[in-house]
């Protein structure tokens, strides 16, 4: 008998439950968008550094079961340019979310959330995903059975180069099978001067403001709640972030990077490790907030959180 191939243990990360976590799967991208936060400097993002599937697969359980870990958001570089991996792991979980470019087809996964990234209407979405994205992007979400048990959501990633397409792009894609239409704003790095994010947040006020307008005339479109939007305000963000991440209920999810030579490696929090909290945009952080906090929903389990995350707002509540 062949002996048993011996699969190297995780990274220990401590002995504390984590529901929700997030891997990258591979740092590896057939795109190079403009705001990604995943290739910054500070952060493990080597494409050479890989994880044979067996491994991952492995490791994978063992952390989901030392951690109590319930929902995984399979993420990226692009994650599904280890699909066949992806859709095995993504058995393990009870409630797993892709994140994904649409480049390699729109994965079905009954009972789960699937979470497309598109930045704006045509013109903006390809100066930041690249061009022929957007078409791309249509052409698979077309080609997709809406009754395959999947909740399909378009995602938008609003900074200071697209926000001005936010009512274009809804209008476009109204009519697209899809279950909704998710909105989160930038997430700065520290002493960001990409000219992404909004120097003073009185301006990122503005865009809010227009998100809601955007629910209040599409609301069975845009997933985003009028609540979550209001605290996502300049008045009160940093009740929900802190100036580092001490305010943020996204801090209690493991996030799983690709480090060196191949292991799991954590970062400061989802968005890595160069990140100005004050500043941050993530949809989620404001609406885990919104649903513990001001609803009192104390075992509101945010289906997907942060990248992937809007499509919580897809459920019920
Ligand atoms: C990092 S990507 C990984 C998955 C896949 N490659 C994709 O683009 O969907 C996950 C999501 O993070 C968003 N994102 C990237 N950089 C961001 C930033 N600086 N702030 C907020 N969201 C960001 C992307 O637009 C995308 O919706
Ligand atoms: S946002 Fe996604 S598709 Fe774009 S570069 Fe980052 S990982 Fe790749
Ligand atoms: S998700 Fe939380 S920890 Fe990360 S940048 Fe945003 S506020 Fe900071």
């Amino acid at each position: 008998m062949a002996p048993a191939i011996e699969l190297d243990d995780p990274t220990d990360f401590g002995e504390r439950d984590y529901a929700t976590a997030l891997v990258n799967v591979t740092n590896a991208c057939n795109l190079e968008c403009s705001h990604c936060f995943v290739f910054r400097a500070d952060n493990p993002n080597l494409p050479r550094d890989k994880m044979d599937d067996a491994t991952m697969l492995h490791q994978l359980r063992e952390l989901r079961d030392k951690h109590n870990i319930k929902s995984m958001l399979f993420m990226g570089g692009e994650p599904m340019i280890r699909k066949d991996l992806v859709m095995e792991a993504t058995k393990l979980f009870e409630i797993p979310a892709i994140v994904t470019n649409a480049f390699y087809g729109i994965p079905t996964l009954p009972g789960g959330l699937v979470t497309v990234s598109l930045d704006g209407p045509e013109d903006l979405n390809d100066s930041i995903r690249g061009k022929g994205v957007f078409q791309k992007v249509k052409e698979e979400i077309a080609k997709r059975n809406m009754s395959d048990g999947t909740t399909v959501m378009l995602q938008m990633t609003v900074t200071a180069q697209n926000e001005q397409g936010m009512e274009d792009f809804v209008a476009q894609v109204a009519d697209w099978p899809v279950n909704g239409v998710a909105f989160t704003l930038y997430v700065p790095r520290e002493n960001d001067d990409t000219g992404l994010g909004w120097d003073d947040l009185r301006d990122r006020d503005k865009v809010i403001d227009r998100l809601i307008a955007l629910k209040q005339k599409y609301p069975n479109v845009v997933k985003s709640h009028v609540g979550t939007l209001e605290l996502m305000k300049s008045d009160r963000c940093m009740e929900f972030t802190g100036e580092r991440g001490e305010n943020c209920l996204m801090m209690a999810t493991l996030p799983l990077y690709m480090g060196d030579g191949g292991s799991f490696e954590r970062t400061f929090c989802c968005y890595g490790n160069d990140v100005d909290c004050t500043r941050c945009g993530a949809y989620s952080v404001f609406n885990t907030a919104y649903h513990r906090q001001v609803k009192g929903e104390k075992d509101y389990h945010h289906r997907t959180r942060h990248m992937g995350h809007t499509a919580q707002t897809a459920q019920p509540g």
